[in-house]
């Protein structure tokens, strides 16, 4: 049986099972380069320093972690990056696995570390306005990780009406916040909180939105495979018979370019992760202890790999508009 304990957001959720591994100031832990800031805040925080694996460009997953793995390694963190599940082998030290991306239907993805967590914010395959969540497996982690909890607190209302406006945009049509995400951005985490009421109500209901929506996010998965195979578009193959990512990566050429003209035209692409610890850049990617030129796969793969949303509410009409974008990029050798 495993232990879920629900916390203010994903990173505070990887915060809490670090503290309760007793991971401290001046330890080390492997991470994949190609990944989120949000992801190395609970590490920096901590004072932990973290140790950047390069990935694999068609995984998009790191093969090297053991050789990362010092005597000052307290821990590594596997991320399912865009919801492809990465493999968890065995090592010296705890796994994490970060689960973020991860939605139904990919059952063993955060089953084999010591813990996983997830994240119910925006852009996540299950959407409750905020919030996180650690699913721990390991009985002497999950004691310790539930004594901890008690000091948690439930947040101010402040935060169940920043959690309601969050839930409102959702429902604003994608392609009208195109090249506008910043918008939806906030930086007020706070370490100590549990997940807000609001975020707790809406959770089950999404969960089980979400199961019931994989039917439709596999057809939506099926048209953009077969348009872009059809327009001679590389894409990223299917993670496995029955998973469906959270968004598929297409490799471009003058990436940036790219995104301006989808955001021009209304097609949603992401264009995260653009740096190897997104969205750092310039020296706070040294703060993040990741030194340019280290992890050449993911300053390639953030330089080159936008995707497309995999989600409930992508409409045939936004796949065609898509795969019509595609098909003049291709004509002037963008993909
Ligand atoms: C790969 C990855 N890990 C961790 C997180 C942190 O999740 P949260 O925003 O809920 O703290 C994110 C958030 O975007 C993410 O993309």
């Amino acid at each position: 049986m495993s232990t879920v304990l629900y916390y203010d957001r994903g990173r505070v959720a990887l915060h809490a099972i670090l503290r309760a591994l007793h991971v401290s100031a001046g330890d080390e832990v492997v991470v994949p380069a190609y990944t989120c800031a949000a992801m190395i805040e609970p590490l920096l925080r901590i004072g932990i320093t973290p140790v950047y694996a390069d990935i694999d460009r068609a995984t998009l997953s790191p093969v090297t972690v053991a050789e990362h793995i010092t005597p000052r390694t307290r821990a590594v963190i596997v991320q399912h990056t865009f919801g492809y599940p990465a493999p968890v082998v065995p090592l010296p030290v705890p796994v994490i696995e970060d689960c973020t991306h991860i939605g139904p239907g990919s059952a063993e993805a955060g089953t084999r570390g010591v813990a996983a967590f997830h994240s119910y914010g925006w852009g996540k395959p299950v959407f409750a306005g905020t919030g996180g969540s650690a699913v721990v497996h390991d009985p002497a982690l999950a004691a310790e990780m539930q004594t901890r909890y008690a000091m948690y607190t439930t947040p101010p209302a402040t935060r169940d009406l920043m959690t309601a406006a969050l839930i409102a945009a959702d429902a604003v049509p994608r392609r009208l916040l195109c090249g506008k995400s910043t918008v939806i951005r906030f930086a007020n985490t706070d370490y100590g909180w549990r997940m807000c009421r609001t975020a707790q109500l809406r959770l089950p209901g999404r969960m089980a939105a979400a199961r019931r929506d994989l039917g439709v996010r596999r057809k939506i998965l099926t048209a953009y495979e077969r348009g872009l195979d059809r327009i001679g578009v590389r894409h990223h193959p299917r993670p496995g018979p029955d998973a469906v990512p959270l968004r598929l990566p297409v490799r471009v050429f003058g990436k940036d370019s790219v995104l301006r003209e989808a955001a021009e035209c209304g097609v949603e692409l992401g264009g995260w992760f653009r740096t190897p610890v997104h969205p750092l850049a310039g020296d706070d990617l040294a703060t993040a202890h990741y030194a340019k030129g280290s992890c050449p796969n993911a300053e390639w793969a953030a330089n080159h790999l936008v995707t497309l949303p995999i989600r409930f509410g992508v409409r045939p009409a936004d796949v065609q508009r898509a795969l019509r974008f595609f098909e003049r990029l291709k004509a002037r050798g963008h993909v």
